[in-house]
């Protein structure tokens, strides 16, 4: 099974994503954490990219549709996958269908998730993730079990994204509500797309997520 998760910044992509992955054995591809380990890394894409993220806008077409394509070659992408962030453009869903149908491959659902601004803005003010496993958290919303411990990995080291202040997240939004939005209508009218509210619990819009997907899958 191969999905789509669409949302605004803080919409719950990353989190849902996670979920999905371990509940169905699926590989999350989240774009952004990918363009991140690369800035990270001081790789050339990674020169590339950090200045438009730190700006909140969009890296290149070119750039993420190769980095998709490469990892979704690689052989753990054969048991499914979820995209989180990707695509973001309309080339980008082009470039993402050429290249499944030439692997003989398909999006089998899309779920847009749909947050008000104000609970985005809060949601991203509060979010951290482990140093060392990239497990997502919220100092309010979803705080480690022991304070200061990965659940996951045991770590004691988190950071924060250096595009997580409040100039960059209304850049976000903005390219999101300009550049990606149009993507709801372009699978809705694939019969691909279910909107789900993003705004209840973590565990009420993975259930609702679970819904979208059966009722799309048929
Ligand atoms: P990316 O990393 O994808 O960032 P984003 O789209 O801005 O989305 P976020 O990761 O901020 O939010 P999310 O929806 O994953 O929310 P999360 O689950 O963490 O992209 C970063 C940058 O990379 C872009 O700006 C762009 O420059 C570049 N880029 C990436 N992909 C690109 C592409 N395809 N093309 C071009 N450029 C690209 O949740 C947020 C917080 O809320 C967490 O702390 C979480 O614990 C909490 N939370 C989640 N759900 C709930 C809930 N239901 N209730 C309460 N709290 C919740
Ligand atoms: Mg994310």
């Amino acid at each position: 099974m191969n999905l789509i998760l669409l949302g605004p910044p803080g919409a719950g992509k990353g989190t849902q994503a996670e979920l999905l992955a371990a509940k169905h054995g699926l590989v999350q591809l989240s774009t952004g954490a990918m363009l991140r380990a690369a800035v990270k890394a001081g790789t050339e894409v990674g020169r590339q990219a950090d200045a438009i993220m730190k700006k909140g806008g969009l890296v290149s077409d070119d750039i993420v549709v190769r980095i998709i394509k490469e990892r979704i070659a690689e052989p753990d992408c054969a048991k499914g996958f979820i995209l989180d962030g990707f695509p973001r453009t309309l080339p980008q869903a082009a470039a993402l269908e050429n290249m499944l149908k030439s692997s003989k491959l398909r999006v089998d659902a899309v779920v847009e998730l749909k947050v008000d601004d104000e609970a985005m803005v809060a949601r991203i003010a509060g979010r951290f993730s482990c140093a060392k496993c990239g497990a997502g958290y919220h100092d309010a919303f979803k705080p480690t079990k022991v304070a200061g411990v990965c659940d996951s990995c045991g770590s004691t080291e988190f950071s924060r994204r250096a595009d997580d202040n409040a100039e960059t997240v209304k850049a976000r939004l903005l390219e999101y509500y300009k550049q990606t939005s149009p993507l709801v209508g372009y699978y809705y009218a694939k019969s691909a797309l279910e909107t789900v509210d993003g705004m209840g619990s973590i565990e009420g819009v993975s259930a609702a997520i679970e819904g979208a997907i059966e009722k799309l899958r048929g």
